[in-house]
């Protein structure tokens, strides 16, 4: 058995790659890490983090980025999904120190959506061609379970051909049951951070990791399509602490992911920390598809925010979804999670023209399913 210390290059004979192993310490080169993730959709966490070391080593790059885009055109040829994102409070109880709209923030100008602002949203996003939409807000006690489980059930039957995302938070097990029952059919629920040590920097102590797992697999025994993720370079991160997120993935198989670039809000805890790297949110982009290769994968708004072109990349990178903004323009702004936001000055069609035009431009075509995972 040979075996290789971290960082050794273009030493691993090409026949032998996926016997040499690592031991301990000592462990497999990127390009190696690279072959074995292709072949077994799955590392250690040791592997994890070299396969990470190696995100600047163009070799490994491209090879993850041509076996993350055939794997994505294998599953879902060209298409890419849409979903008409609906952000329908800025209230939040919670205040986790990246986030714009956390409870603490006096400088915020909250805001709620009635029943018929949020219907309405859905017809405008019905008639461009919507079959998902995607309820996302702060944990606001505004809305309590009656009242979700009411506007699910109207929205499920004005849309019957329409899937459901809710994007509310952390719930009791008999409110996402509730919630289920209604006829919501997926949860995006990131996990923020695997590490337990991290979470505690980037949350108040009401808050846990735990918690926030056992929500994620609440929402999997329940039946939802569920999705986790993560912000890539969110202060305080290590390339162990996004190998642990990886692993968590890995173990939880979510039938989604929501990865970006974190990117500082001025009224945070973090106002004067770096913005995530762009090139690194897509490297996960591609690994994340190597490892899940049927998930849907948004290339999201704060990729698009961190670069003009960040979600083209994200498609080319293995991404298969994009969010829209179906939000009444008035409150946009409003929903402010980090610093220059795009999107929050057009109106729901422009931004759905927009988004089809850029998907066009990158060799993808933007359809209109469900959109469900295969
Ligand atoms: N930068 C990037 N992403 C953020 N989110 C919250 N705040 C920020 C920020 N400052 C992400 C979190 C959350 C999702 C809705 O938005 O990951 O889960
Ligand atoms: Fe919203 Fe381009 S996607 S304006």
């Amino acid at each position: 058995m040979m075996l290789f210390h971290r960082g050794q290059k273009d030493v691993i004979p090409e026949k032998r790659f996926g016997e040499v192993l690592y031991e301990g310490d000592i462990i497999m080169d990127g390009m190696c890490a690279a072959k074995n993730l292709i072949r077994n959709h799955a590392l250690t966490e040791n592997e994890y983090v070299t396969l990470l070391e190696s995100a600047s080593d163009q070799e490994v790059k491209n090879l993850l980025k041509e076996e993350a885009v055939r794997l994505r055109k294998q599953y879902y040829g060209d298409k890419v999904y849409t979903r008409g994102l609906i952000e329908f409070t800025n209230y939040c109880k919670n205040n986790c120190y990246y986030c714009g709209i956390r409870a603490g923030n006096r400088n915020a100008v909250r805001y709620r959506l009635t029943k018929e602002e949020i219907m309405d949203c859905c017809k405008e996003g019905y008639r461009l061609g919507f079959h998902t939409f995607v309820l996302q807000g702060g944990e606001d006690p505004y809305y309590t379970d009656e009242i979700m489980v009411d506007l699910i059930r109207s929205i499920k039957a004005e849309f019957p051909d329409c899937a459901l995302t809710l994007s509310i938070g952390e719930k009791s097990y008999d409110s996402y049951r509730l919630f289920r029952e209604a006829g919501a059919d997926r949860y995006l629920l990131r996990h923020e951070t695997a590490n337990e040590t991290h979470y505690r920097s980037l949350h108040p102590a009401a808050m846990s990791l735990a918690v926030r797992k056992q929500c994620l697999y609440d929402l999997k025994t329940l039946g939802y399509q569920v999705g986790a993720g993560f912000m890539v370079g969110s202060p305080g991160q290590t390339l162990e602490h996004m190998a642990e997120d990886l692993v968590f993935l890995q173990e939880l198989q979510p039938q989604m992911v929501g990865i970006g670039p974190f990117i500082p809000h001025h009224d945070t805890v973090f106002a004067e920390e770096k913005a995530g790297s762009v090139d690194l949110t897509l490297y996960l982009l591609s690994v994340i598809r190597i490892m899940l290769p049927k998930v849907l994968l948004p290339a999201t708004t704060a990729l698009g925010t961190m670069d003009p072109q960040g979600r083209e990349k994200g498609l080319k990178a293995g991404a298969n979804v994009v969010m829209p903004n179906l939000s009444p323009v008035k409150n946009r702004k409003q929903y402010e999670l980090y610093d220059n936001k795009i999107c929050t000055g057009e109106e729901a069609a422009q931004c759905r023209g927009c988004l089809a035009g850029r998907v066009s431009r990158a060799g993808y075509r933007l359809v209109t399913d469900r959109g469900d995972a295969v």
